[in-house]
């Protein structure tokens, strides 16, 4: 079956976010101090994990990209991979990463087929790195960066772009493109940083982004971007790979949306923007059975909001948003 939500839009893409914790405490994510990570019971257990991740691959979600907070952090998260890759209903399975603990892990990640990584990376100085991370470990994260190219890793870098804080580093993000075969992805702050607020979170929009590029870069030219894509992926000459830009705050990708999500605390839901529609881990802790599961879920997938703002909306007023990326998965 195929999985599809009252837009008529197939659901295809799951994120799974393994963990609320990360051993980074980027600024738009998280404060600095005083984060309460969940205790473990409250997190799926991997089993449970991988009974979700059939459930949905038996619907029609073929594409499975594993989050955090950091999911390296999370212990034996290579033992869990490898038994959902043997899901032969997934044609791909990716991972966002900080890069800290990754690089390890990547021989056993290529023989599992991973082979697509997300790596953060919003700043290429190692002192700017340090203020937006709180963490020093910019040179570790280089390395993995290293590695991922020469085992020849599909490479997305994620940088989210902060008025006054890594803007002036866009031309030199983007030079990574020129230099390396990688996709470099420029992305508007949101407002998940534990949060929910910041005063300058419209400055950096995708258009500003944009027009910076363009105006540096010699024949700045828009490619085809993959089906679904949040991203508007452009090259240029010279380039070894490309750029893209994410309106993930002006959110004009969503037409097309074929995501879900699950959060670290075993609830699914519809949009980044929305709140929480079905608490999966109280259903199977509980002792539904899949079919039960299984309806439940058409039954949410039914009330999905046209877009983020719309799904915002929703959330209302006595539910802002104020929590971090970390539990979403970002
Ligand atoms: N705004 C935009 N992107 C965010 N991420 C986390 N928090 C935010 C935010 N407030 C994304 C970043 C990071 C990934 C783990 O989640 O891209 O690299
Ligand atoms: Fe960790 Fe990612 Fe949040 Fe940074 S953005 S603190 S790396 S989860």
């Amino acid at each position: 079956m195929q999985l599809k939500d009252n837009f008529d839009r197939p659901i295809k893409y799951l994120r799974l976010s393994v963990t609320d914790r990360c051993n980074l405490r980027c600024f738009y994510c998280m404060p600095e101090e005083g984060m309460h990570f969940l205790p473990k019971n409250q997190l799926l257990s991997y089993e449970e994990m991988l009974r979700i991740t059939d459930i949905y691959s038996g619907m029609g979600v073929n594409k499975i990209r594993i989050t955090g907070g950091e999911p390296f952090v999370r212990k034996d998260l290579i033992h869990f991979l490898e038994k959902l890759s043997k899901n032969p209903l997934l044609n791909k399975i990716s991972i966002t990463t900080n890069g800290i603990l990754t690089k390890a892990f990547l021989p056993q990640l290529k023989a599992l087929g991973i082979h697509q990584i997300n790596l953060s990376l919003d700043s290429i100085d190692e002192q700017n790195f340090k203020k937006i991370t709180r963490r020093d470990v910019f040179t570790t994260v280089m390395d993995t960066f290293y590695q991922l190219l020469a085992d020849g890793f599909q490479v997305k870098i994620n940088a989210v772009i902060m008025e006054g804080i890594n803007d002036h580093e866009i031309l030199d993000l983007a030079n990574l493109a020129r230099m390396h075969p990688v996709s470099v992805r420029f992305i508007e702050e949101m407002p998940f940083n534990g949060s929910g607020k910041s005063k300058k979170l419209n400055t950096w929009n995708h258009q500003k982004i944009h027009k910076q590029l363009e105006s540096h870069f010699i024949n700045f030219r828009k490619i085809t971007a993959p089906e679904n894509s949040t991203s508007a992926n452009y090259t240029f000459d010279g380039a070894s790979g490309n750029v893209g830009i994410i309106a993930a705050h002006s959110r004009t990708f969503c037409g097309t949306c074929d995501r879900i999500r699950i959060t670290s605390t075993g609830e699914m839901r519809n949009c980044l923007y929305g709140h929480n529609v079905l608490n999966l881990k109280k259903l199977m802790r509980e002792g539904c059975n899949d079919s039960e599961i299984k309806t439940q879920i058409i039954d949410v997938i039914q009330q999905r909001a046209k877009d983020g703002f719309e799904a915002e909306k929703l959330r209302g007023q006595l539910n802002p948003i104020e929590e971090s990326m970390s539990v979403i998965g970002g």
